[in-house]
């Protein structure tokens, strides 16, 4: 379970996320929706330690911010939006980087941590791959090798940041299934952003949406993606329908 309470967060001294609170069962997916701007990549990046946060933040009880970055990394994996990739590393080796926190006192992988990789490479369709320079993959390719690294890492926990805005609608439906997947497999929580609303009530159990650093409104995808609430913080003209798993569907309309 991940518990984040009262976070703010300033970046170069303008006030971006406002005192933003939310829980994650272990073994729920919460996604955080909200328009361009709102503060999700920076509310997550908070969540996982990568920039400057006032507030309180536990996992299963735990204070994040008492723990070394590496026991933190045992506990929280985070796949960003835009990250810088090392282009001259292999994908297996970029992987690998993965085991990192799990290694020993030499640093040096064990076959098992090279089998862990090539498991997650082999669920997201990279393993024809792992030779290549990270550099050489196409948009989706990356995205992929961006997520089977935090994969990897093999935490109970896992940010998402757009995890799916470079792929095709087979490989969305494959990381999407993925993680919901190893969701069930073994209770990772799974916190994650999603711009596409529809996706986002399907997979998620909670919806958080955030404007302009503020948590407004949090419940079951039903009683968040409703055509008012979307009309009133994304300015869009919206049909909202409802699937036959009892999910919404959003689909935008000619205003
Ligand atoms: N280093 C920075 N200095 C000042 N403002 C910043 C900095 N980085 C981001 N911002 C601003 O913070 C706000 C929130 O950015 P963030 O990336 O968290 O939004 P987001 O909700 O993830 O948006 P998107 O849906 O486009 O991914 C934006 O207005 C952005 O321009
Ligand atoms: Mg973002």
């Amino acid at each position: 379970m991940i518990h984040a309470e009262k976070i703010s967060v300033s970046l170069h001294g303008t006030p971006i996320v406002h005192g933003a609170s939310m829980t994650a069962e272990s073994g729920q997916w919460l996604a955080i929706i909200g328009p361009n701007g709102a503060g999700k990549s920076t509310f997550l990046r908070a969540l996982a330690g990568t920039v400057k946060f006032s507030g309180s933040l536990t996992v299963s009880g735990q204070d994040i911010q008492a723990l070394h970055p590496r026991e933190r990394a045992k506990l929280i994996a985070y796949a960003p939006q835009t990250p810088i990739l090392p282009d001259d590393m292999a994908v297996m080796d970029y992987l690998l980087l993965g085991r990192t926190p799990h290694l020993g006192y030499l640093g040096q992988e064990s076959a098992a941590d090279r089998r862990i990789a090539a498991e997650v490479a082999a669920r997201l369709d990279l393993s024809t791959l792992l030779r290549r320079p990270v550099g050489s993959l196409s948009g989706g390719e990356r995205q992929r090798a961006i997520l089977a690294r935090a994969l990897t890492q093999q935490a109970g926990v896992l940010l998402l940041d757009e995890p799916t805005t470079a792929l095709d609608l087979g490989h969305q439906q494959q990381v999407l299934e993925l993680v919901d997947e190893l969701r069930q497999e073994r209770g990772l929580t799974v916190v994650s952003t999603l711009h596409d609303l529809t996706l986002a009530g399907q997979y998620a159990h909670q919806l958080a949406l955030l404007v302009d650093g503020r948590i407004v409104t949090v419940g079951d995808p039903a009683e968040v993606l409703t055509a008012q609430t979307i009309a009133e913080h994304y300015a869009a003209t919206v049909h909202v329908s409802t699937g036959q798993d009892g999910r919404p569907l959003i689909a935008l309309r000619r205003p």
